[in-house]
């Protein structure tokens, strides 16, 4: 896809994302605690996320018929396109349906080696995060860049909770002894996709967290590197495929090598 069908491209997902968006917002306004179901302990969804990717997915499916995709509620159906959208619908679901901020739609596009387009629609700011592989990265139409602290001491760092606290926990229960304390803040905010723009933005200087889906993470991550930002593997390792959410450290580049080095032998239990 050359840079012309990428841009074309990319002013169309920043439309749907931008629809799909409001209809979260509305759905957000008459929102029923009831309506809500566990996909497993404290993963939770509702008829919104389901909705709201059915509607993502068949416009995104009319845009590039070409393309697999990785969904978060209805999966992975890939089978050798050139091309696979991963969407997340609904990310910060949690907070959606306690009806707090953030949460957002996030949309991303990758061929086989790599991140082609990232959107990320923020609803409770109204803040459209995107960037393309030919592109700097934008926030409402302005450019954004990683900030320049280098230092952990003056850094404000983002940590996410997955729902599998019994594999998470003594990972991250080290990890937070050795920054509080250590860094201006730690912060949790409850979307991975909208922290991760953060990160872009330079509102956060570094993000670590395991075990979530690469729909938390693709379309933030090219934002992130476009802005200047690197992400990584626990073990460093920045490879273009491995947007899993296996392990996840995403940081305004100054910062990585101290994070990693904060995060030093600690494992997440397989
Ligand atoms: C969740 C959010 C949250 C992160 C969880 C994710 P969802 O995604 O990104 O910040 O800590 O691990 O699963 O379920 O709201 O799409």
């Amino acid at each position: 896809m050359n840079e012309q069908e990428l841009n074309a491209l990319t002013e169309q997902v920043k439309k749907l994302a931008l629809e799909a968006g409001s209809f979260l917002t509305n759905e957000r306004k008459k929102f029923d605690l009831n309506k809500v179901e566990q996909k497993r302990s404290h993963d939770y969804v509702s008829y919104v996320d389901k909705e709201s990717e059915k509607m993502i997915v068949a416009q995104l499916h009319k845009l590039l018929p070409q393309a697999g995709f990785i969904a978060e509620e209805s999966g992975t159906h890939m089978n050798g396109e050139p091309y696979c959208w991963v969407v997340d619908p609904l990310d910060g679901t949690t907070n959606f349906i306690h009806n707090n901020a953030p949460f957002c739609v996030s949309i991303g596009l990758r061929n086989k080696t790599e991140m082609l387009l990232g959107v990320v629609y923020e609803c409770c700011r109204n803040e459209l995060f995107w960037a393309n592989k030919y592109s700097k990265a934008y926030l409402n139409g302005q450019e954004i860049n990683v900030s320049r602290v280098c230092e952990l001491n003056n850094a404000a760092i983002e940590l996410g909770f997955t729902y599998d606290a019994d594999r998470y926990r003594n990972f991250i229960v080290p990890i937070i002894n050795r920054l509080y304390g250590n860094v201006a803040t730690l912060r949790v905010l409850g979307s991975a996709a909208a922290e991760i723009c953060y990160v872009a933005a330079g509102r956060f200087e570094a993000r670590i967290e395991a075990l979530i889906g690469p729909w938390d993470v693709a379309a933030a991550s090219i934002i992130l590197k476009q802005a200047g930002g690197l992400v990584s593997d626990f073990c460093g390792n920045e490879s273009d495929l491995f947007y899993s959410g296996k392990e996840t450290i995403v940081s305004n580049g100054l910062l990585h090598a101290a994070m990693l080095q904060t995060i030093n032998n600690l494992k997440v239990e397989e």
